[in-house]
């Protein structure tokens, strides 16, 4: 069968229709018979897609023999679902009335019957305006959200335990899509080793495309521009990033709580420590232990040597043009303090004006607002979308003459918001102003080049990326940081003393007066070590990916609100469920083994602008699996259950 085209060279509806109808007719009796492609019927996406997927292959007769849905004629899950423990049994949903082309609904869901008893119409019933999740999901019209009851949601088979409710419901989904795609690619068309396509935005496998673990180019633009080698991590070639194997590197991993395996997903938090962090700190105190610079026997030396090196280490990370450009301090919060407290306290004057943005830490807040009461400052808020994402016209509109500092997040704690960092810094300078940026929960997640980025000083803690507690890095530029007032004095920093006068060192001994952290300056060497070993860009595109899958799964569950759903976000899904406060949830999954924080997050201002005081926060890092993710997800559902 083919298609007309169109004079606009789109297909023709009404073939697209029939093209569709064609084949739902082959497939197994609980699908949905007819699907209407008119836009004036709205029907849902995801059908249209279908059937544009199977215009693409030009050919519709073939479907005439894909194989009902018979477990033991299905490919092996996809790799997204490997954690599901996708047995035969768990994907024999043949009969369980849960209409996969209509996802939310379960049991007593009748396609052809558009007011069901079930409560569910058609899909187009829940209420995104007053959401149960925060995305904006076209399938969703404006309704009353008490339509959606418990009975509508879980079907009879889902509440037995044989197996998720989701799993008859979407996973189903997604599998029979599978398994037609596969179908599809091995009859019409053999796909390319992996679908990077440029800078293609429409393909023929958009269902591949929302698998999370599909190449998404977005992502890498983001993370590392266009010089990527995205071979080197070809997710659908079976050469995943091998998360559970790193995940052996982290001796903590494998405590149980309550009786199950940890899940650690409080990453923004803290980190995990891997072995070679570990070792390398005990073997400073081992072999190597001694103050620094000061003296001249052999463990002084050796000392020193590590310490400096692991300045180094830290320089090469951040693509610093110096060493000297990279202060150890106790962390990014000690960082930001030391900025105020010195070029802050030396250079601003009443009038002038600090921008930060809604997204902030308190760490970025405080010290700025502190320094503004003192001296008269102003301090200006760079606004958000209701998705968590900065605007910047309205950044535009706070620059002015007397901006004198923008200090701004890279990504946000609480929401996981990827801020546009380098337009933030390049509109700060066009108006005269320094940039500090805080990169406490960036570093972990993505390329962070201090000279592409551009920013006057950057801070982070080593505990958020893998290393240890109590020592953190400001980065600053070098000429900037000879400029500024030593924060701390004492010994170390000087060059000279005497009572009439005192001579400074340059940066950035300038700024370690005392004893240091030297113990804990190495070891956040060896974490740089082992992050630059995995492979920064590596890391960023699964940890990408996890994020989708995740971000997937928890947006179906009835009464999960997302809080911060930017189309840009790295490692955090925060997120209220209706019918439980967040301590709740949190020991719910407590309970199984899942450690997330709940709470404000040390950043009150966005969370009351997203309109809540607290969010639960799971937030992810490499070692973080799709089985992790599958056992939180599981939570949740079981959860909602209980009360609806
Ligand atoms: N800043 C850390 C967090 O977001 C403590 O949890």
């Amino acid at each position: 069968m083919s298609t007309n085209i169109n004079n606009n060279g789109l297909p023709n509806i009404d073939d697209l229709q029939n093209l569709a109808n064609e084949l739902f007719k082959a497939l197994p009796n609980e699908f949905p018979k007819e699907i209407s492609l008119s836009p004036d019927k709205a029907e849902h996406p995801r059908a249209t897609k279908i059937a544009e997927t199977i215009l693409h292959t030009g050919n519709l007769d073939q479907f005439g023999q894909i194989p009902a849905a018979n477990p033991s004629n299905l490919p092996p899950a996809p790799p997204a679902f490997s954690g599901f423990g996708a047995s035969p049994s768990a994907l024999n949903h043949g009969n369980t009335g849960a209409f996969a082309l209509y996802p939310n609904a379960g049991a007593g869901f009748d396609p052809q019957n558009k007011n069901s008893s079930s409560g569910v119409q058609e899909n187009h019933d829940l209420n995104i305006n007053d959401p149960h999740t925060g995305f904006h999901d076209v399938n969703l019209k404006n309704g009353n959200p008490a339509q959606l009851n418990e009975e509508s949601v879980f079907s009879p088979l889902s509440l037995n335990n044989q197996y998720l409710p989701f799993q008859t419901e979407n996973s189903s989904f997604e599998i029979e899509l599978q398994a037609a795609l596969s179908f599809v690619d091995t009859q019409f068309k053999k796909r390319e080793d992996f679908p990077l396509g440029g800078n293609e935005t429409t393909s023929s496998y958009y269902f591949l495309d929302q698998n999370p673990f599909a190449f998404d180019k977005r992502s890498t633009d983001i993370i590392v521009g266009n010089s990527f080698d995205y071979k080197e991590i070809n997710l659908f070639k079976g050469h995943p990033f091998d998360a559970a194997s790193v995940k052996k590197d982290f001796p903590i991993l494998k405590e149980t709580v309550n009786g199950k395996p940890l899940v650690w997903f409080d990453n923004a938090a803290t980190t995990q420590k891997p072995q070679s962090v570990i070792d390398r700190i005990a073997y400073f105190y081992k072999h190597e232990n001694s103050n620094i610079h000061r003296a001249a026997h052999e463990l002084a030396a050796r000392a020193s040597d590590a310490y400096e090196a692991a300045r180094e280490k830290v320089k090469a990370f951040l693509n610093a043009s110096s060493a000297n450009e990279i202060v150890f301090v106790r962390g990014a919060t000690e960082g930001i303090n030391l900025v105020a407290s010195t070029w802050g306290d030396q250079n601003l004057n009443s009038g002038d004006e600090i921008i930060v943005s809604n997204l902030e830490h308190h760490a970025n807040i405080v010290p700025w607002k502190r320094l503004a009461d003192k001296k008269g400052l102003k301090l200006r808020v760079i606004p958000v979308d209701d998705d968590g994402q900065i605007l910047l016209d309205e950044y535009a509109k706070l620059l002015n003459s007397k901006t004198r500092l923008v200090a701004f997040t890279q990504v946000s704690n609480a929401l996981g918001t990827i801020t546009p960092a380098k337009k933030i810094v390049e509109m700060a300078h066009a108006a005269g102003a320094k940039v500090l940026i805080d990169g406490a929960q960036s570093v972990s997640h993505m390329k962070v080049d201090v000279q592409q980025l551009n920013s006057d000083w950057l801070v982070f803690s080593g505990h958020k990326l893998f290393g240890p507690t109590g020592i953190g890095v400001l980065y600053g530029k070098e000429d900037l940081l000879n400029e500024m007032q030593p924060y701390q004095s004492g010994g170390n920093m000087i060059q000279d003393v005497t009572f009439e006068e005192i001579k400074y060192h340059k940066a950035p001994n300038r700024f370690e007066a005392g004893t240091g952290n030297i113990a804990d300056a190495i070891g956040l060497g060896a974490a740089v070590d082992y992050v630059t070993k995995l492979g920064i860009e590596a890391i960023g595109q699964y940890e990408h990916n996890l994020l989708e899958y995740a971000t997937r799964l928890l947006k179906e569950i009835p009464g999960v609100r997302l809080i911060g759903t930017a189309k840009d976000k790295a490692s955090v899904l925060s997120f209220n469920l209706q019918g439980y406060s967040n301590d709740q949830v949190g020991q719910a999954l407590n309970n199984e083994g899942v450690a997330v924080r709940t709470g404000h997050h040390c950043a009150q201002p966005i969370l009351r602008r997203m309109g809540v005081e607290t969010t639960v926060r799971p937030s992810l890092a490499f070692y973080n699996t799709t089985e992790d993710v599958d056992t939180f997800i599981k939570t949740i559902w079981e959860l909602k259950k209980v009360r609806f």
